[in-house]
């Protein structure tokens, strides 16, 4: 290996410019978490239902809501949580990712409509009440996404995952939520409380579960925290990593015997990162 040093050497600049990559660093998130569903058999399908009860021939005839509801439920309760949640919960930095994981589902069929303008909150508060599939969702949410008042920053850390569960059990209900924009990771029903009469209290209490949980917001924004910092360039892809690698094979003389080795010192620290 004693050779191969020279050409260790030489890859210094190359790892100075894969370290510094944009495209490493902040790749989409949302992206990686739909490819990961793609390859997973059971995920990909789950959403392939949902995704045609929302969008497909079912909807044509404007939104079967009540089918493309119940295929969203069937993906959360039955996909794999570590890639179904990925989907819901990817961690993004810039619009286009956001904008990407609010289309997570169909929010227009699922999450929106049918008039232009959000109901009243207490719409479907009132229809979640009366529903024995939401009733009981929604009570855990209220519970697992309680703010603990003795953890500072929103829920306690055993909390944290159980309330993503319960919000999740919430995506296809009469209170499904959803993120409000594309710039950043607030969560709501599609509602308000303008026209709440004299239940307003009652209304915002109601959309502060969402729009004001310290615990929920926490545990979205804490979500798979750990992994490579994300920088705010976001305009490159996986392109540039896979042509920063194509590189390292295609050195000449000496370097060439090295070249495997160099490869698997890249593609190693590559993954550290
Ligand atoms: C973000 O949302 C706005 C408003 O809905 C929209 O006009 C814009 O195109 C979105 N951005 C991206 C990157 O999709």
């Amino acid at each position: 290996m004693a050779h191969c040093l020279g050409s260790v050497m030489l890859l210094l600049p190359l790892l100075w410019l894969l370290l510094r990559s944009p495209s490493l660093a902040a790749r989409n998130r949302c992206v990686d978490a739909a490819e990961a569903c793609t390859a997973d058999g059971r995920c990909q399908h789950l959403r392939t239902e949902y995704v045609a009860r929302c969008l497909g021939r079912d909807a044509a005839a404007g939104c079967a809501r009540a089918r493309c509801h119940r295929a969203l439920r069937r993906f959360f309760a039955r996909g794999p949580p570590a890639l179904t949640h990925a989907l819901l919960f990817c961690p993004c930095l810039d619009p286009v990712c956001a904008e990407r994981r609010r289309q997570t589902f169909v929010p227009a069929c699922a999450f929106a409509g049918p008039g232009p303008a959000p109901p009243s909150c207490l719409e479907p508060l009132d229809a979640c009440e009366h529903s024995e599939i939401c009733r009981p969702r929604l009570l855990a949410f209220q519970v697992s996404c309680a703010p603990a008042p003795s953890a500072s920053d929103g829920c306690s850390r055993e909390q944290t995952l159980s309330c993503l569960r319960a919000y999740a059990g919430l995506v296809g209900t009469a209170v499904t939520p959803n993120y409000v924009d594309n710039v950043s990771a607030r969560v709501a029903p599609w509602c308000d409380c303008g026209a709440s009469g004299n239940r307003r209290e009652e209304c915002e209490a109601f959309r502060e579960l969402f729009t004001g949980n310290r615990c929920l917001d926490g545990a979205i924004q804490g979500f798979d925290r750990g992994q490579p910092p994300v920088l705010q360039d976001h305009s490159h892809s996986h392109q540039d990593r896979e042509h920063i690698l194509l590189q390292v094979p295609s050195a000449d003389g000496p370097l060439k015997e090295c070249s495997l080795f160099s490869m698997l010192l890249v593609l190693a620290l590559q993954a550290l990162l």
